[in-house]
Formats: C-alpha cells, sequence, structure tokens
C-alpha cells in the first residue's frame, strides 16, 4: 500500500510505524502538517491509498478525510479524546491505558473505531510511557487497522464503542497541575511532575523565580525537613522535600523573562545552587542518574540522561565511572544508559545556553570523544552497550565503541548526524563504522538520514544480537553473565586486546580523532552557519516549514 503519514513531525512513534510499515513492504511517505493547503496537496501529490496520523494536534483538513480512510493514532483508551490524555491518565493514577486508531471524521477525536489496544500503567514520565508502552501498543494497533484496511478497504465495520470507560477530556492546564509543597506527598508531587514530562512542565518557583520543573526521581533516604524547601545538591539536581520524603529536580525552564531552555537545574541557576550543601555519592552512584553495581563478574553501569542528552560535565563524569568500573575485577562492563534513550549524543540545550556555543560544542565533542576512547582502550575486559533505549546522533556511534551491542527489539537507531544541520560528527565514527558493516558502505549510512530498526541494524551489522522487548535488561544480564563465565572469556580478551593492537599500528586512534574534529571545527567555527542554525530551532522546538525531500518520497522530482 502507499501510506501517507500526516504528522506534526517525524517523532519517536512516527518513525517506529514508519520502519514497521515499511518492513512489511507498505511504501510510507510523510508531510508534516504544516498547513491544510500543504497537506492537501501531498495527498493529490502521492495519491495514498490509506493517510495514517501517528501525531497530530490539529483536524485533519475535510477535503482529505472525506476521499480518503484516514487513521488517527489516539493516545489513550476508547472513548477517550482531547489534547492531554496521557497527562490526566498519569495525573488521575489509571491503572491501565491504551491507544485508540480512530478514523478521522468531523469531531475531534470521535469518529468509527479501527484497533485498539490497552497497556498496564508504569509510574514514569509522560514520555517515556510514550516512548515505550503507547508506541508498542500504537505499531499492534495499527498494524491490524492497515490490516483491516487491507482486507477489507473503507467499508471495514468500526468496533463496538459500547461500555468505554474512556470520556472526553480538556487541555490540562498549569493550575491542574499546580504542586502544593505543603500538602502533596511525595507520590503525588511525581505523579504531577510525570504528568507534565517533557512537555511542558509545572511550572512553579525555585530561589523565587517561576519556572517549569521537569525530570524529577524520589530520594529514597530523605531527611525529615520543612516542606517545600531546598536540601541539597547533586550533580545538577537539587532536593526539594516534600511532606513525606524529597525529590530531585533535574531540569527546569526558567519562566522570567525571555523563554528559556530546558537546562540542568544548577545550568539554569547557577550560584544559587552552588550554595546548597553537596549531596553525599553513594556507593556505585546511589540513585543518581549514573550508577553501576558488579555482580557475578558483570558491572552493569546505568546512564539515564534526561533525553538522553550528554553535556560535557556529564560525560565527564560517565567518564570517571567508567574508570571506576574498569577498577572492578569484573570483566564484563555492561553499559545500559537509560531507560527511554541510551544516548542522544552532546547536549544541544547545554550547547546553545553557552556563551559560547561554539566553544561548548568543541568541549562537548572533545569529552564525547575522551569517553569513547575510554571504552574502546578498555584493558581486559569485554564492553557491552545494552539498547533498551533508541540511539541517535553521536549516541548511537558511541554505542559502536563497545565491542558487542545489544538491542531491544523496539529499539530506533538513528546513526547519522546530517540532520543537525550537516554535522560531520566524531565519536571515532570513522573507525569503528567501517569495521562492523556487512553490506553497506560508510557513506551509505551516514547519507541515509532515516532510522532504522534493531533488526536492520542487526543485517547491516551494527547491532549483534537483538533480543525482545519484555524482560531486555534480565536477558542481557543473563547474557552477560554467561559471558563473563564462559570458558572462552580468555581467548576472546586475547583477540580483543591484539585486534586493538594491530589496528592502532595500521591507523593510531589519535588521527581519527584528529580528522573528525578537524571537520566538526569546521562546522563549529566555519563559515557556514547551518549547524547552529538547525541546534537553535531544534532546542526551540521551532516547527518546521517544510518536509524534508528524504521523508517525503510525493516530492521529489521525477
Ligand atoms: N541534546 C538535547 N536535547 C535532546 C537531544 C540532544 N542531543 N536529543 C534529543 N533531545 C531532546 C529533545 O529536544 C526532546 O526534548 P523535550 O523533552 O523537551 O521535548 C527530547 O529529547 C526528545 O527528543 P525528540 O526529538 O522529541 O525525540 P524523537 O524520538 O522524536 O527523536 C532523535 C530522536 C535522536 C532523532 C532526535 O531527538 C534528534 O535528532 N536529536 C538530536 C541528535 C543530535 O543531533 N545530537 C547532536 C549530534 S551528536
Amino acid at each position: 500500500m502507499r501510506i501517507l503519514f500526516l504528522t506534526r513531525s517525524f517523532n519517536g512513534l512516527a518513525q517506529r510505524l514508519y520502519l514497521e510499515l515499511t518492513a512489511r513492504g507498505h511504501e510510507v511517505s510523510v508531510e508534516f502538517d504544516i498547513a491544510d493547503s500543504v497537506s492537501i496537496e501531498a495527498v493529490a501529490l502521492y495519491r495514498p491509498d490509506l493517510v495514517i496520523a501517528p501525531f497530530l494536534q490539529r483536524a485533519i483538513p475535510v477535503a482529505i478525510w472525506r476521499d480518503h480512510v484516514c487513521l488517527v493514532v489516539h493516545p489513550g483508551i476508547v472513548g477517550d479524546g482531547g489534547p492531554s490524555s496521557l497527562d490526566w491518565a498519569i495525573q488521575e493514577g489509571e491503572r491501565d491505558w491504551g491507544v485508540t486508531v480512530l478514523q478521522a471524521q468531523a469531531g475531534f477525536d470521535a469518529g468509527p473505531v479501527w484497533a485498539a489496544e490497552t497497556f498496564a500503567m508504569r509510574a514514569a514520565t509522560k514520555s517515556g510511557l510514550y516512548r515505550r508502552e503507547v508506541t508498542a501498543a500504537a505499531v499492534t494497533a495499527v498494524l491490524r487497522a492497515v490490516e483491516r484496511f487491507g482486507a477489507l478497504g473503507a467499508a471495514a465495520p468500526p468496533l463496538d464503542k459500547a461500555g468505554a470507560r474512556g470520556r472526553w477530556r480538556p487541555l490540562m492546564r498549569q493550575a491542574d497541575r499546580a504542586i502544593d509543597w505543603q500538602r502533596d506527598d511525595t507520590a503525588t508531587v511525581l505523579r504531577k511532575l510525570h504528568a507534565a514530562d517533557g512537555t511542558p512542565g509545572v511550572l512553579d518557583r525555585l530561589f523565587e523565580l517561576p519556572c517549569h520543573l521537569f525530570d524529577a526521581r524520589a530520594e529514597p533516604q530523605a531527611p525529615r525537613a520543612a516542606a517545600g524547601s531546598l536540601l541539597a545538591r547533586r550533580d545538577e539536581a537539587v532536593l526539594r522535600a516534600t511532606v513525606d520524603g524529597a525529590v530531585w529536580i533535574g531540569h527546569v525552564r526558567r519562566a522570567d523573562g525571555e523563554p528559556g531552555l530546558k537546562l540542568p537545574t544548577a545550568r539554569a541557576f547557577g550560584d544559587a545552587v552552588q550554595r546548597l550543601p553537596a549531596w553525599p555519592a553513594g556507593p556505585g552512584g546511589a540513585d543518581g542518574e549514573i550508577r553501576w553495581q558488579t555482580d557475578a563478574g558483570v558491572t552493569e553501569l546505568h546512564f539515564d540522561f534526561h533525553n538522553g542528552a550528554m553535556s560535557t560535565a556529564q560525560c565527564q563524569r560517565l567518564q570517571a565511572a567508567v574508570q571506576a568500573a574498569l577498577a572492578e575485577p569484573a570483566r564484563v562492563l555492561l553499559l545500559c544508559g537509560g531507560s527511554d534513550f541510551w544516548s542522544n549524543g552532546i547536549h544541544l540545550n547545554v550547547i546553545e545556553a553557552a556563551d559560547s556555543p561554539a566553544d561548548e560544542s568543541w568541549r562537548n565533542i572533545v569529552a564525547m570523544d575522551d569517553l569513547a576512547q575510554a571504552l574502546i582502550e578498555a584493558e581486559g575486559r569485554i564492553v557491552v552497550a545494552a539498547l533498551q533505549g533508541n540511539a541517535g546522533a553521536g549516541g548511537a556511534f558511541l554505542a559502536l565503541a563497545a565491542d558487542r551491542v545489544w538491542a531491544r527489539r523496539g529499539v530506533v537507531l538513528n546513526p547519522h548526524y546530517k540532520n543537525m544541520g550537516n554535522l560531520y560528527g566524531s565519536e571515532y565514527w570513522t573507525y569503528l563504522l567501517p569495521r562492523r558493516l556487512r553490506h553497506a558502505t560508510p557513506e551509505a549510512v551516514m547519507g541515509r538520514r532515516l532510522p532504522m530498526s534493531a533488526a536492520q541494524a542487526a543485517q547491516l551489522g551494527l547491532v549483534d544480537e537483538v533480543f525482545d522487548d519484555a524482560g531486555f535488561l534480565p536477558r542481557v544480564r543473563s547474557e552477560a553473565r554467561a559471558l563473563a563465565a564462559s570458558p572462552d572469556l580468555p581467548a576472546l580478551l586475547q583477540a580483543r586486546h591484539e585486534a586493538r593492537r594491530r589496528d592502532e599500528a595500521q591507523r593510531p586512534l589519535a588521527e581519527y580523532r584528529a580528522a573528525e574534529l578537524e571537520r566538526m571545527r569546521r562546522n563549529f567555527y566555519g563559515f557556514d552557519p547551518s549547524y547552529h542554525i538547525a541546534r537553535s530551532n531544534f532546542v526551540r522546538r521551532v516547527a518546521p516549514s517544510w518536509t524534508p525531500r528524504h521523508l517525503a518520497l510525493h516530492r521529489r522530482p521525477v
């Protein structure tokens, strides 16, 4: 089938649906929802069999749904409607939630139901639930709806809505989200913060200034303190007391003056945060964003960075953790990243907020390279990257610095840099990529600019093993332990050592780095400002004014 995606952006859910549908032989073209006239033109140009709206915040024009079946993915249970479905579901403590695929008609979220899926809610942020549970349910529901459309066409009978408990809910406003620090317990505070993460955040005040709060986690060892007071700082987060505990606030967007960028809290408030007492680091990082533990011959290292973005300071802290982990006697180092993202490369928001974004870009990429180098040169260890979450740009190449890459089946990779203003990229990709590729040239991978499923990445050689979504972490843990206990381990370590020595003799790592950084220097300091413009648009979520040609097949020159 020829399927046209009408979507606000090519977000993670749209990327995953794109991969699932194209893997089943359908052709998918994409048009961003920019204006009704542009969407109507896209339909006229592409003449799709079916229109799908994976992520749309405006109604589809009548001129399109009158003549084409348009399936809208709604992140809510049957009968639910409105723009804040997941927000309400999280805030009100729903135990189960779902995704409904509806046919667009007059009235928002009101058309016939083509497919629906439910899932158990998890104590996680809205974006975390969206990236995992909603995306998985949407894939199942959309594939079923497409199958029904393929078999029965537009005449397929809708599903019965009788007994549906969903209802239309209005936009959730800041007044609905407000935290009452004198009353709300930790669970309530977390629910409110999770319901607003990653956008729009909860409007509150820190250091007597208005700001939106994001990236919250509970502190299990919270001391008794006056509710609402700020207690401590750790890394770049601050600890705030609730009536029965305390929560860490990792990121904020200041709301005084110019609309601020979402930044690590210490970065947004500077000295005020530095005056708070430092929270002592627990063993293995305790419950911070970086933590590790060793068991059964495996050191498991988690780096749960908000949005997978890795600033200079985060890269340096992670590198220190890698060194600490390598000092453990365990022979296998399992790099688990975060639950939503493994890594998305350098921290574009922190760079944008710096006095000199070019200088900060440079410092950040150097820190990423140092980290990649520490992994490549880890002596006497097998390093495994376990991708439970998606990885993009430099984050995808950082994973290749490991000896083995194991991925969760539902993970989406974006192993390319060009979408960020034609960035050349570093992280030793010129060394790491060619040695892994089985079927394609490095140029083909880097120039493709499209997402890749874990299965496709495995076919190419970027990923060694793909494991099921359910039980991924326990599975990789047990595989890593088996590797650590394997009688072949000494031979594997010896082979790794020799391969590295051979490679180094052929071309030193330092040469790869210097050549890549020379190109990056041009991106950061050269006359072409594409990277700086792309970054500025990305961090400010500037709506695109056209759909890139690599996505809009119908706009390619014939
Ligand atoms: N730095 C800062 N923030 C980043 C980031 C980065 N490198 N990568 C992603 N994010 C943030 C986004 O701004 C967004 O923030 P929000 O929660 O405030 O909305 C959030 O992470 C999710 O990103 P989004 O783009 O909505 O996710 P996606 O699943 O649709 O797409 C990517 C994933 C990786 C394709 C996309 O985020 C991307 O292109 N990131 C930039 C990668 C990059 O160029 N890195 C620099 C070169 S190494």
